[in-house]
């Protein structure tokens, strides 16, 4: 055998540029699904890179390692180049951060497009073929043609088709959402050749993806989809939350209503968990910029709609630290509190924009001890707490995190938190003992039956006192 026999013939070159919570699983999952296409993955930050080239991948999530051990220098690659990634792929996925801007017209409300602008200028400047660019990042509607405007703005032969791919997976469940996803979305120009490369993505996912399960749309009408998806999901979680605080001044349960509304089928069951409020970096991002859209084309009464999702998951969270204050006789002062949970959600290190951030901030501000412990994000809250150094502890055993606590505040409805042995952890605290379930996740009146003084979220408080 000669040693270009041994080449393998790869169908597609695939890049990926940004190598984040979407790039590294979904990347992947295509290449572990298609070993007949290339996919490199490639970031700025070359600390990354050189995580996700190691044992220890930079996210934490479930089933991830499996398949990026697998095909990782099969069909699989990590890289820094980013010049050669671009001349030697035909599509080209951009999945780079869009956070809210932080400066200038927008500030706390617009995308950031500084980083995908960025992207656009580095593909026109090193694209020597033809290419396929697939919008993965979350976007502003009309995104599309500002990409457009700067691809095309030079006349070097190289021609560009821009397509809107958004990307619907949940940290935690990636795995299984990017291997049997709901919907695959793809939206294109309607030109002949917005129609082509638009089939030539279909296929790509037609490798594992049912095709009435991928949904092909005009470029506007994607783009606007993967906003509108998170802002109703958002909006389900503040419906269900305004409601249980409703449920608290009335003696109703939060849970029996989600369960009762849940099962008209019109409404259907999902997405009703009532808790301490939503997290993640996409929700309350992607809502603001909904609303700043609604803005700039003067539709204040909708941008009002929306923004009311957001404003009710502040008051949530605030809701909760008043009511830890109020049940713990108005002083936290000096009194330990061991915070169960820092991941924005179970099964990741996330901890991206979590509700835990703003309750242990406002913690300390009442002058709490903190112990924080968490099974995967203790690096992260490590990060999102500096300057909190004397207030702070941050311990991996939950046992020991309590042992000497006033309360715990469940924050992250981790498995491992409804496992627990409460006798042994009540027995290890301080008198009276006190556990604000900001998930619903313990069994309520079993703690009480133990000694806790229980305050769940949208149910009837169960003390002593
Ligand atoms: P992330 O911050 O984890 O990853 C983005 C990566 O892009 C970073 O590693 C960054 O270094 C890199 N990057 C930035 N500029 C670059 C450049 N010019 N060249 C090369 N690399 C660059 O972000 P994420 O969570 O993966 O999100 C990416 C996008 O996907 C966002 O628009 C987000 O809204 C959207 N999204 C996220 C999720 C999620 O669950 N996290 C789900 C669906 C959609
Ligand atoms: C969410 C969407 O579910 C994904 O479809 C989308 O792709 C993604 O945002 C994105 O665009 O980034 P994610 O934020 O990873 O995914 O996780 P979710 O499962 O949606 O949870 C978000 C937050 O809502 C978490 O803090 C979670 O604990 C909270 N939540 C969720 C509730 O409080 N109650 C619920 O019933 C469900």
């Amino acid at each position: 055998m000669n040693k270009t026999d041994m080449i393998p013939h790869f169908t597609h070159h695939i890049l990926c540029i940004g190598a984040g919570y979407v790039g590294g699983p979904t990347m992947a999952m295509i290449a572990h699904k298609c070993p007949q296409y290339r996919v490199t993955i490639v970031d700025i930050n070359p600390e990354r890179i050189a995580q996700w080239n190691s044992d220890r991948l930079p996210i934490y999530e479930p089933g991830l390692d499996e398949i990026v051990k697998a095909a990782r220098g099969r069909n699989l690659f990590f890289s820094t180049d980013i010049e050669k990634g671009i001349q030697e792929s035909d599509i080209i996925f951009v999945s780079v951060n869009t956070p809210t801007k932080t400066f200038g017209v927008g500030a706390g409300m617009a995308a950031d497009l500084q980083y995908w602008e960025k992207t656009a200028r580095q593909i026109l400047e090193s694209a020597t073929s033809d290419k396929i660019i697939v919008e993965k990042s979350t976007l502003p509607v009309r995104t599309a043609r500002a990409m457009e405007r700067i691809l095309f703005s030079t006349q070097n032969g190289v021609r560009f088709e821009v397509l809107s791919n958004p990307e619907f997976l949940a940290e935690g469940t990636a795995i299984q959402d990017l291997e049997q996803p709901d919907r695959v979305l793809i939206g294109s120009r309607q030109t002949e050749s917005g129609l082509k490369a638009r089939s030539t993505l279909a296929e790509v996912y037609a490798n594992w993806v049912p095709q009435e399960r991928i949904l092909t749309t005009d470029i506007w009408s994607s783009e606007l989809s993967k906003l509108v998806a998170n802002a109703f999901l958002a909006q389900r979680i503040s419906s269900i939350n305004a409601i249980a605080v409703l449920c608290e001044k009335t003696e109703a349960d939060v849970s029996q209503v989600a369960k009762a509304v849940g099962m008209d089928a019109r409404i259907g069951p999902k997405f009703l968990n009532a808790s301490v409020g939503f997290g993640g970096s996409c929700f309350k991002k992607d809502i603001l910029n909904l609303v700043y859209i609604c803005r700039y084309y003067g539709l204040n009464e909708v941008a009002k709609y929306w923004e009311s999702v957001v404003e009710i998951n502040e008051y949530q969270k605030e809701h909760f630290v008043m009511t830890m204050l109020n049940a713990m006789f108005n002083t936290l002062a000096g009194k330990r509190i061991a915070l169960f949970g820092f991941a924005f959600k179970a099964d990741t290190g996330d901890t991206r924009e979590s509700p835990a951030i703003y309750i242990a901030t406002r913690l300390i501000e009442e002058q709490a001890d903190l112990v924080i412990t968490d099974p995967k994000a203790l690096v992260n809250a490590k990060t999102d707490l500096k300057g909190g150094e004397g207030k702070v502890q941050f311990i991996e055993d939950p046992y020991e995190a309590a042992a000497g606590s006033h309360a715990i505040a469940i924050l992250t409805e981790w498995r491992l938190f409804r496992e627990l042995n409460y006798e042994r952890i009540y027995r290890s605290m301080e008198k009276p003992a006190f556990i604000f379930d900001g998930r619903n996740v313990v069994d309520h009146s079993k703690l009480y039956q133990l000694g806790f003084n229980v305050y769940p979220i949208g149910k009837p408080v169960l003390t002593h006192l």
